[in-house]
């Protein structure tokens, strides 16, 4: 199947310069969301996984299917003021804007393997703020996982001694 055919793009969203990659096409059609799914679980499958961690919002729909057929549980990583336990955060800048992530203290326990998940790789201050959160907590992440990675914005040079799987890559 090719995923690409199930991915709106959007020129100059949402801001002149921004080539968006709508994933909402591909998650209205089971079969391509549930065939994208069983796509990245054969890309990780050679990794031992103990959770899933995957940052809101677009890194639910990605991360929890993927739990759910690896049967591993799923982590969220939020963006400030959502968690009610205690957490701990860290700030970072967006292609487009800044932001800060949290999570649970208790979310990972130390020593266990985290594959982080997410829809998209840009350029990789999400991911690279979820591996750092996910460190904090004395977690062993041992790969990332995306739907999309943008190869020009070389996201996955932050991500040095990680395994970086990615189903579809974009030039822009
Ligand atoms: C988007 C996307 C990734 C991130 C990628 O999330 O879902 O998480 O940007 O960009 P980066 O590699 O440059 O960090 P966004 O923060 O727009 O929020 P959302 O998932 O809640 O829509
Ligand atoms: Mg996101």
């Amino acid at each position: 199947m090719d995923f690409k055919d199930s991915i709106r793009v959007i020129p100059d969203f949402p801001q002149p310069g921004i080539s968006f990659k709508d994933i909402t096409t591909l998650l209205k059609d089971g079969e391509a969301y549930r065939a994208a799914i069983d796509e990245l679980k054969a890309l990780v499958a050679h990794l031992q996984i103990d959770v899933i961690a995957g940052p809101e919002a677009r890194g639910f729909v990605i991360g929890a299917p993927l739990a759910y057929a690896l049967g591993v549980g799923f982590v969220p990583i939020r963006k400030s003021g959502k968690l009610p336990y205690d957490t701990i955060e860290v700030g970072y800048d967006l292609e487009y804007g800044k932001d800060t992530l949290a999570v649970h203290t208790d979310a990972v326990k130390p020593g266990q393997n985290v594959l982080i998940a997410d829809d998209l790789l840009a350029t990789g201050g999400t991911i690279a703020t979820s591996v750092s959160l996910v460190e904090q907590l004395g977690g062993n992440v041992v790969g990332a996982a995306f739907l999309i990675e943008l190869t020009q914005l070389a996201g996955r040079n932050k991500l040095s001694g990680i395994e970086v799987h990615s189903l579809l890559t974009y030039e822009d």
